[in-house]
């Protein structure tokens, strides 16, 4: 029993160091160019807030999320009525489980709103399956527009 209580206390605790994780990779790596707050700065990066939760509702959208992260993308992108041309780097140096929280962060942060009531969290094995076969820009571009 006590053996028990104690693995759940560490699940607990892991849980609560994912959810910090995704924020500290965010603010430390992300907020530059889409600001803290996810608002996006006109001519360097897109609005994250309130532009993603939407596409979840589709495979696309869910495929989408882990491959710009992995992949980046340098495309001409259009958000909110305005064209960005910007460079979305990838963060292939970060770990599944960081790029996971950091996704999470983001959705459960600045998107709550639009998010499918049957939302679950990323998982650290969907950016394994994306980074084990790199999407293209094409492909990219292909499901953001399928998700919009
Ligand atoms: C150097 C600036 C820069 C940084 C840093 C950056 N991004 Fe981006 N991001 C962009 C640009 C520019 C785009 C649009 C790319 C395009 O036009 O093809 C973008 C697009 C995105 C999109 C898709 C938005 C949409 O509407 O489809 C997501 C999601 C995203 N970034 C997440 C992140 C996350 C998470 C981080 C941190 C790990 C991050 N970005 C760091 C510049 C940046």
């Amino acid at each position: 029993m006590k053996r028990l209580m104690v693995a759940v206390a560490c699940g607990l605790l892991a849980g609560v160091a994912v959810a910090q994780d995704g924020k500290a990779v965010y603010d430390a790596n992300c907020a530059a160019c889409h600001q803290p707050d996810g608002a996006g700065a006109l001519g360097l990066a897109p609005p994250l807030a309130g532009t993603l939760g939407k596409r979840l509702a589709v495979p696309e959208g869910r495929k989408y999320l882990p491959g710009i992260v992995i992949a980046g993308l340098a495309s001409k992108m259009e958000s909110k009525g305005v064209l960005y041309e910007g460079i979305m780097p990838n963060w292939q140096q970060f770990s599944d489980a960081e790029l996971a929280a950091v996704l999470n962060h983001v959705l459960t942060t600045f998107n709550t709103a639009e998010l499918p009531a049957d939302f679950t969290p990323i998982e650290a094995d969907e950016l394994a399956a994306t980074r084990a076969k790199k999407p293209t820009a094409k492909e990219l571009r292909a499901w953001r527009a399928a998700s919009q």
